[in-house]
């Protein structure tokens, strides 16, 4: 491990990347400390009272200030190759169908992202969306490239090594791009063919989707996926809607058809994302639903069976059962969980001994889905559905004592979440996998999902506790060290999803199988007869109810304030350290020497 240093990250928000370098670096031995990027004065006063060896910024939206980068060595992650400049550096690789992508570290000069470059990583660039492909290569990548850097710190200081000028670097493939406009992310309905609306959809998706319109109203759109023609329609003309599924509507292309999940209308009361049938209620209601199929034949061709949210799949013996559910964003509406308990259902109806629960590749879950209650009539009362259909999901799975559970973690989780794979007998998650079990980020919601019976039954209730009222984030590993989960590894997803497939046939196929589920079901009868699961959960929404119903509004104001994306305004102390009464007294800081 390098030198151990005092890091300020120094980003726009805590995002998922800021929160896998904090916790990986505090893991190293660093000291880390977060201050958000709100205003110049904030950041040298942070400065001030951090001194910190290095100011490293993952996810910045406007320059340093010259006041702090020509005092304090700041690195910059930029998602893109070595050489490539600009504010849409991922959005024009995916657009372009770049084969191969990368981040660079680089030291904050005058000119954005042209500073000399202290690290770069690069990765093959799969077919996915902006958001996905951030969460996993680009963060795994930024990482790898931040903790090169910080290795070379104690070398740049004594002068023995050097940052190289970008004039330097002859093979850098990057440029510099302009921030991509809505006229370069245009469709064309009536002559682009589905692989082309696709790379558009996914270069924008998570922000700042492709402006579109749908029933003649503007709107952004968000979440495409391969799609068919259904029968009768193969000669529907381009641009026509199709047919829907589980919130989402088929549209036809050039050449075929796609489905849009979700969009943006920003003429609406509710100007943030939705599933595209909840914000085209009206609209939609007349088209065909296509109901996609949970479980398909052996040998179906995916391409026929299209997007689905839900699918269940057994292995050639028959042991093991996979359910795999991939919810945008994590977020489980109401609608969503109860497609969910009903896969559920179906799968318990099947004679296996094993269930593995496979959740999204971007995230597990997330819990509630804080959008469509944001957009409900009454968001109290759809708060109150949400949590208690997302809670019978979790009965659903403590319920399942015939056959073990595994909850498989490809993504992270937060939240209720990180509680719904709690209520699994194994969990297992991939490596890099951030979690956040944790609620009082959102307005101090106590939370449900069962939570008060899993988390200390897995750390006991002093763990538990902490682990509640840090509101931290807590990499896979660590929460495998402290007994919250069970396992983690495989740092890549494929070699993720192949060893929990392996390890959960030795599971199925282990001869002590039948008394370790004959166990479940004594542990489980027992702790039922000390305290019902009905009790937990009716004690926990008693607490809830103060949330959705009582007199202190904060989870209602949390959330508008989360789903708006409203800008911060302060860093929250539990990530602010610096700030911490008490903290200690600043060291003389060293200029950054002239290159
Ligand atoms: N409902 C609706 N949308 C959600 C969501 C939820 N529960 N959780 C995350 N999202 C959305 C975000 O709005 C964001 O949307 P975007 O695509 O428009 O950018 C996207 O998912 C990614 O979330 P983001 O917050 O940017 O990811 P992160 O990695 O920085 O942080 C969490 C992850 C889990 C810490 C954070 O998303 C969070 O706090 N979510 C809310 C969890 C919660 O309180 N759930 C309700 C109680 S169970």
């Amino acid at each position: 491990m390098a030198a151990a240093l005092r890091i300020l990250l120094l980003t726009h928000s805590f995002n998922g990347l800021a929160q896998r370098l904090f916790t990986e670096l505090g893991a190293d031995g660093h000291e880390v400390s977060v201050e958000f990027d709100i205003a110049d004065s904030v950041t040298e006063e942070a400065v001030a009272l951090f001194a910190p060896d290095v100011i490293v910024a993952p996810f910045l939206k406007r320059a340093v200030p010259e006041s702090v980068w020509r005092r304090h060595l700041t690195l910059i992650v930029h998602p893109g190759i070595v050489g490539d400049r600009g504010p849409s550096a991922l959005d024009w690789a995916i657009q372009e169908a770049e084969p191969a992508w990368g981040v660079t570290v680089l030291q904050a000069e005058a000119e954005m992202d042209a500073g000399p470059v202290w690290a770069s990583h690069a990765f093959p660039l799969r077919a996915a969306s902006k958001a996905d492909t951030y969460r996993n290569e680009t963060t795994a990548g930024a990482l790898a490239a931040v903790r090169e850097a910080l290795a070379r710190v104690p070398d740049w200081r004594a002068g023995r090594w050097q940052p190289r000028p970008l004039a330097e670097i002859s093979d850098a493939r990057g440029r510099l791009r302009a921030l991509m406009r809505q006229a370069e992310r245009a469709l064309d309905w009536a002559h682009m063919g589905s692989a082309e609306i696709l790379a558009r959809i996914r270069a924008a998706d998570g922000f700042p989707g492709v402006a579109d319109a749908l029933f003649d109203q503007a709107c952004h759109l968000f979440d495409a996926h391969p799609g068919r023609r259904p029968a009768g329609r193969e000669h529907a003309a381009p641009g026509t809607l199709l047919a829907r599924r589980d919130g989402a509507l088929l549209r036809a292309t050039a050449d075929g058809a796609v489905w849009i999940g979700h969009v943006r209308r920003a003429d609406s009361p509710h100007p943030f994302k939705l599933p595209a049938t909840l914000a085209f209620a009206a609209e939609t209601s007349a088209l065909p639903e296509l109901p996609a199929t949970l479980m398909a034949p052996a040998g179906a061709d995916p391409a026929e069976l299209g997007y689905r949210e839900l699918a269940y799949r057994e292995t050639d013996d028959g042991t093991l059962g996979v359910l795999s559910f991939e919810f945008y964003n994590g977020a489980m509406s109401t609608a969503q969980c109860r497609r969910l308990l009903a896969a559920i259902a179906f799968a318990r109806g099947r004679p296996t001994r094993v269930l593995v629960l496979d959740g999204g590749a971007g995230f597990w879950s997330n819990g509630i889905h804080l959008n469509t209650i944001e957009a409900a009539p009454s968001p109290a009362d759809e708060s109150w559905a949400n949590i208690e259909a997302i809670d019978d999901v979790c009965l659903a799975l403590l319920g399942l004592t015939d056959r073990l559970t595994v909850a498989a973690l490809r993504g992270n989780a937060g939240a209720g979440g990180c509680f719904l794979a709690l209520a699994c007998d194994r969990v297992w998650a991939r490596e890099g996998v951030v979690m956040n079990p944790h609620y009082k980020n959102m307005g101090n919601l106590f939370g449900s999902e069962y939570w008060t019976y899993l988390l200390p039954r897995r750390v006991g209730e002093e763990a538990a506790h902490a682990i509640m009222s840090n509101r931290l984030p807590l990499l896979a590993r660590q929460a495998a060290a402290q007994g919250l989960i069970d396992d983690c590894f495989g740092s890549g997803r494929t070699n993720f999803t192949a060893e929990v497939e392996a390890r959960a046939r030795v599971l199925a196929t282990d001869p002590a199988l039948a008394a370790h589920i004959a166990d479940k079901a004594c542990r489980r009868a027992a702790d039922e007869v000390e305290k019902p699961l009905a009790a937990y959960r009716a004690a926990e929404l008693d607490m809830m109810r103060r949330n959705f119903y009582g007199f202190d509004p904060s989870y209602h104001v949390a959330r508008f304030h989360f789903v708006l994306k409203s800008a911060q305004s302060w860093t929250p102390r539990h990530l602010a350290r610096h700030r911490d009464l008490g903290w200690q007294t600043p060291r003389p800081c060293e200029a950054v020497p002239a290159p």
